[in-house]
């Protein structure tokens, strides 16, 4: 992607100004972001992703008994002709090619942010209420007319005891009515209240922000499981391979140690110990990348895989012209030479064509990206169109 060049999508500035300007620092509104936009679904097929058991979705509605929240799958969703509902669907790029098309417009952002794209349906009045998000989101106006009130207040009290979110205080500052291919992008903590305009459907493109306890907590974890596999107890998710880790299998000594008159007290010694054993684990950034790598890439628990039923074999020296894709559920990452995939670290190296094949999530057979693929490369591609991670697309 041409971080440089201005994009209608950004209301014409680049990506790379966008992320100066306004990424995580303020609101903006793009006027006709995807000009003649259309959806690939349709509200009767948003109505029918709710009712499957593998989409998570919710049924939001507010009467004069204030707000009420149901989570999916639902049978059947109310009437058009009943106002006030919102129907949200949450990771629609799982379940549809042209959705996880669409969000990966943005992948000026880097895919370790990249959460999901919710589409939510909605009738006369329905929306989510007042709220504020913890995450970035860009919102499309995919289909109907919605009506946006966002505040940048300080205030973001919560009214207590509700199913969901809504604020206190809420105190409009700006407001617009989106049409379809229109977009806002709001930062983490702006006030919004989106509204429908008679039937109504939003695309949100959302990111993904741990807190600081997730990762150090991740890391701890890694560390932990690289210590098990130095220590002979098997592998876990972070130890395939493992990484180098100091023999910690001496165990604790106190020579000299005196004879004590307060038996229940803990040794100072053991303290001192504990400290230094710890110290002595390898917290580097090695260690970071693989926790951060496979977990970032780890799959939800609703990706679903097409098996090819009769795949192609990369070594056929009659391979027919095509491009291998990587499925739209596919996670693929890399840092350095450490390569990873669906929450595994891959068993080659992230060398120049696999690298590409991450970052344009597709490469063409017969291109010299491909041609530079070594054989061990071709054997790993080979076993990843076999799980259907990786797709032959046939020109
Ligand atoms: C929506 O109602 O589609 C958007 C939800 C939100 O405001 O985060
Ligand atoms: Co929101």
């Amino acid at each position: 992607m041409n971080i440089d060049q201005p994009l209608a999508l950004l209301g014409g500035i680049s990506a790379h100004e966008f992320m100066q300007i306004y990424w995580q620092r303020k609101p903006l509104l793009i006027r006709r972001a995807i000009p003649n936009f259309k959806p690939s679904l349709s509200i009767a097929n948003i109505r029918e992703l709710v009712t499957r058991e593998e989409v998570e979705s919710r049924l939001i509605r507010h009467d004069e008994d204030g707000w009420h929240m149901e989570t999916g799958p639902f049978e059947e969703l109310p009437p058009a002709s009943q106002p006030n509902w919102t129907a949200l669907a949450q990771s629609v790029d799982l379940h549809d090619d042209a959705t996880a098309a669409l969000m990966r417009q943005f992948r000026f952002i880097a895919d370790a942010r990249l959460d999901d794209a919710m589409i939510s349906i909605a009738s006369d009045g329905g929306g989510v209420g007042p709220h504020f998000d913890s995450y970035d989101v860009f919102l499309l106006q995919a289909h109907g007319r919605r009506h946006w009130r966002i505040s940048q207040q300080k205030d973001l009290s919560l009214v207590p005891e509700l199913p969901l979110k809504i604020l206190r205080n809420f105190q409009a500052e700006e407001e617009f009515i989106l049409e379809p291919g229109d977009m806002l992008y709001l930062p983490p903590h702006v006030a919004h209240d989106g509204i429908a305009l008679g039937d109504c459907m939003t695309i949100s493109i959302g990111f993904r922000s741990p807190t600081l306890a997730t990762l150090a907590r991740g890391l701890m974890d890694a560390a932990s499981d690289q210590l098990a596999a130095a220590s002979g107890d098997g592998y876990g998710l972070y130890s395939d391979p493992p990484l180098p880790m100091p023999d910690l299998q001496a165990r604790y000594t106190d020579p000299g140690a005196g004879a004590t008159r307060t038996p229940a007290a803990l040794p100072e010694n053991l303290v001192q110990k504990t400290l230094d054993a710890l110290n002595a684990v390898r917290f580097d950034e090695a260690l970071a990348s693989r926790f951060l790598g496979v977990w970032l890439t780890e799959l939800p628990a609703n990706s679903w895989f097409d098996i090819a039923e009769d795949p192609v074999d990369l070594h056929d020296p009659e391979l027919p012209a095509g491009r291998l894709a990587l499925d739209r559920c596919t996670r693929m990452m890399y840092r350095g030479e450490e390569l990873y995939i669906n929450g595994e670290v891959a068993p080659c190296p992230a060398g120049r064509s696999l690298r590409l094949l991450a970052d344009e999530r597709e490469i063409k057979v017969g291109s010299a990206a491909f041609q530079d693929l070594d054989e061990d490369a071709l054997d790993m591609l080979n076993a990843w169109l076999d799980d259907g991670w990786l797709q032959f697309h046939p020109l």
